[in-house]
């Protein structure tokens, strides 16, 4: 049997306030391991040769949560982009932020650019955050550029493809994810890259991501080699 190619594992990273509340600690404590988890699987993930890995870290949804729990999750982000993401830079780990940036506090958005600009030429992983990301209003934007674009000239209504509208998402130029994971039992996409995951094979564990392990990634990707992958047929 051929083996599948995998350059690309997406993640939905869920069941942080489960795992937090299981120890009676507050849900940020959750997000703050969940953090750690990244780091370590992002670790991972590069050093079993896959070149893409695209985590879900909040939602335009996760704007609607308590403001203790929203304040907490950008403090987060702060101390990550200030210190945390270091291990990674220093790693060859190329960042890259995908969502609505114009959401955010200006502080954030400044070291995320900042953050990307140093890592812009780290080959071994690319890692793209999903911050303040929803996929329809990610399609709608790609939409309106194409709109924009027609209306100025540069392109013509028939000349719309897949190829072109892609390169107006905020994925332009990374390749479409081989491997969706969600953890933590729930089996939904949540408005996450719904254009990108068209073809890609989906993986449910009950894992909560705090508790996600390189060994558990392994054994998934075994799973993924055995799948037959059907691209666009039914
Ligand atoms: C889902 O768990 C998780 C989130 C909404 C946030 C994920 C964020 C992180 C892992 C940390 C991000 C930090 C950085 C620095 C990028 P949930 O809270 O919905 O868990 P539950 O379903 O058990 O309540």
């Amino acid at each position: 049997m051929t083996e599948n190619n995998l350059q690309h594992i997406a993640i939905i990273m869920d069941g942080n306030g489960r795992w937090a509340a299981k120890r009676g600690l507050p849900r940020n404590a959750g997000h703050q391991k969940g953090a750690e988890v990244i780091i370590e699987t992002a670790k991972a993930v590069k050093e079993l040769g896959v070149k893409y890995l695209t985590v879900y870290a909040f939602s335009t949804e996760n704007w609607k949560r308590s403001k203790q729990e929203v304040d907490g999750l950008m403090n987060l982000l702060r101390q990550y982009l200030d210190k945390n993401f270091e291990e990674l830079e220093k790693n060859d780990v190329r960042i890259r932020f995908i969502g609505e940036r114009n959401m955010l506090a200006a502080d954030i958005v400044a070291k995320m650019e900042n953050l990307e600009r140093r890592t812009i030429s780290n080959q071994s992983l690319v890692l793209q955050i999903a911050l303040s990301y929803g996929s329809r209003q990610e399609i709608i934007n790609a939409v309106k550029e194409a709109a924009q674009k027609v209306k100025e000239g540069e392109l013509t209504v028939e000349g719309i493809d897949e190829k072109n509208f892609s390169q107006m998402l905020y994925t332009a130029d990374v390749p479409d994810p081989d491997l969706l994971i969600r953890t933590s039992g729930e089996q939904r996409l949540s408005n996450y890259l719904l254009w990108q995951l068209a073809y890609t094979e989906l993986f449910f564990t009950d894992t909560l991501w705090p508790d996600f392990s390189k060994e558990e990634l392994k054994s998934i990707i075994e799973n993924y080699k055995t799948r037959e992958r059907r691209y666009g047929k039914a």
